[in-house]
């Protein structure tokens, strides 16, 4: 059995952890859940799998929570709620899937416990992947990938050193804008949110969906597999595979390619990473070839999908430069989404930031901090 905290147990990634939970009642036990705002989801989580502590965002919801569970199980609140599940004793691994930058501080206390962790939250490496991957050698634990990109690297290379690596290719869906004829770059001013917010193949939480649609989010995931995989940038490719089947792939440096396939689900991620090395059987996620019919594969559209550059960018540079930029982009998806500013000014906020950041080179997690914290008043400026 093993004892799992879920931080961000509401969420897309969180209610997937939690029916993979369901699946494997003799293999995993949810020790600990936390959640931001979702008091009503994370009270019927709590009854149905009696974790030991949980936590909430707002000290006031913590207290409803304590007076209706009474003393059955520990409420915590807040980031120091978070650090307290994060380190939880009975916790042999903590799966990290709350939006935006909260989950870092939480990652390296786990670490620190001694705690393996399986990461979602791509912020966590982006912005802080030297020291994240550094305290898990020091402290002797597992940083286990939830992307289903990442886990399907993870599984291709099956231990290979990265020598034996000529490159990583992570296939990205091309998202909602993918066709140049529909959707040619003088249009992407009259992008609606809405229409942003309609992934072709994944249901995902919003800020992602917009992701995957500026394909910032292969961006991020580019700085993700270049610190958990210790491989440089340039060996980072990235191919557009609109099926979402194959979920990504390893050339070896004799030319030999290996893909990890399936339906997308990402209950498959996620219950490798908590299973791992082990797999578990699982009927949930089924594959039928004969009805996926055909798997395409096509170059990323730079021009139009600017957001593949400044990642390499920034990955390349590296220091602070990607915590900058995954900054400037939450300042800008929220911008968006608040309609005061176009899908196209995404990538220009980006960029602006990112031109105007003095970057540090292997910064302390106090000048990673600041620097997020600086990108984010200054893509904040009209
Ligand atoms: N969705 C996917 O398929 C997918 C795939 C790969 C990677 N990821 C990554 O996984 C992370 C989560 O994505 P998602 O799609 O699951 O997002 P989501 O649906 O928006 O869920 C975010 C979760 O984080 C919780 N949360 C937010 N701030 C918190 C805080 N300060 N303390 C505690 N909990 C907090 C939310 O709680 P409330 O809802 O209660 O407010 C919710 O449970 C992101 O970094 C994303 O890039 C997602």
């Amino acid at each position: 059995m093993k004892n799992v905290v879920l931080l961000g147990s509401t969420g897309s990634i969180g209610t997937s952890t939690v029916k993979v939970a369901d699946d494997l009642p003799d293999q995993l036990h949810l020790v600990g859940l936390a959640a931001g705002n979702n008091v009503e989801l994370l009270l019927e989580q709590t009854r149905n799998h009696k974790p030991a502590a949980i936590s909430i965002t707002d000290p006031a919801k913590a207290q409803v929570l304590r007076d209706t569970l009474g003393f059955t199980t520990q409420v915590y609140s807040g980031d120091e709620g978070l650090l307290k599940l994060a380190t939880l004793p009975e916790a042999d691994i903590v799966l990290i899937a709350i939006v935006g930058t909260a989950g870092l501080q939480p990652a390296l206390a786990a670490i620190r416990a001694g705690k393996d962790i399986a990461v979602a939250s791509k912020e966590i490496l982006v912005m802080a992947g030297e020291t994240v991957m550094r305290e898990a050698e020091k402290h002797g634990v597992k940083v286990l990938a939830v992307d289903s990109e990442h886990s399907a690297i993870f599984q291709c290379l099956d231990g290979k050193p990265t020598s034996s690596v000529r490159q990583l290719l992570l296939t990205a869906s091309g998202g909602p804008f993918r066709d140049r004829a529909a959707w040619p770059r003088e249009n992407f001013s009259e992008i609606t949110v809405e229409r942003a917010l309609k992934h072709p193949s994944w249901v995902m939480g919003r800020k992602i969906t917009i992701d995957s649609a500026t394909l910032f989010n292969k961006g991020l995931e580019m700085i993700e597999a270049r610190w958990l995989f210790d491989i440089e940038m340039e060996r980072v490719g990235v191919v557009v595979h609109p099926q979402s089947v194959v979920h990504s792939m390893v050339e070896f440096v004799d030319g030999s390619i290996i893909a990890q396939l399936s339906t997308p689900d990402m209950c498959l991620p996620i219950q490798y990473a908590l299973t791992y090395p082990a797999r578990a059987a699982s009927e949930r996620v089924q594959t039928n070839f004969a009805k996926i019919g055909s798997l395409t594969f096509e170059e990323p559209d730079t021009e139009r999908f600017p957001a593949l550059n400044l990642a390499r960018r920034a990955g390349e540079v590296g220091g602070t430069l990607p915590a900058v930029l995954n900054a400037a982009n939450e300042v800008a998806v929220e911008a968006f989404c608040n309609r005061r500013i176009t899908f196209a000014q995404i990538p220009e906020l980006v960029a602006r930031t990112m031109k105007r950041h003095e970057v540090v080179a292997h910064p302390t997690l106090d000048q990673i901090i600041a620097a997020d914290l600086w990108a984010r008043s200054d893509a904040s400026q009209p």
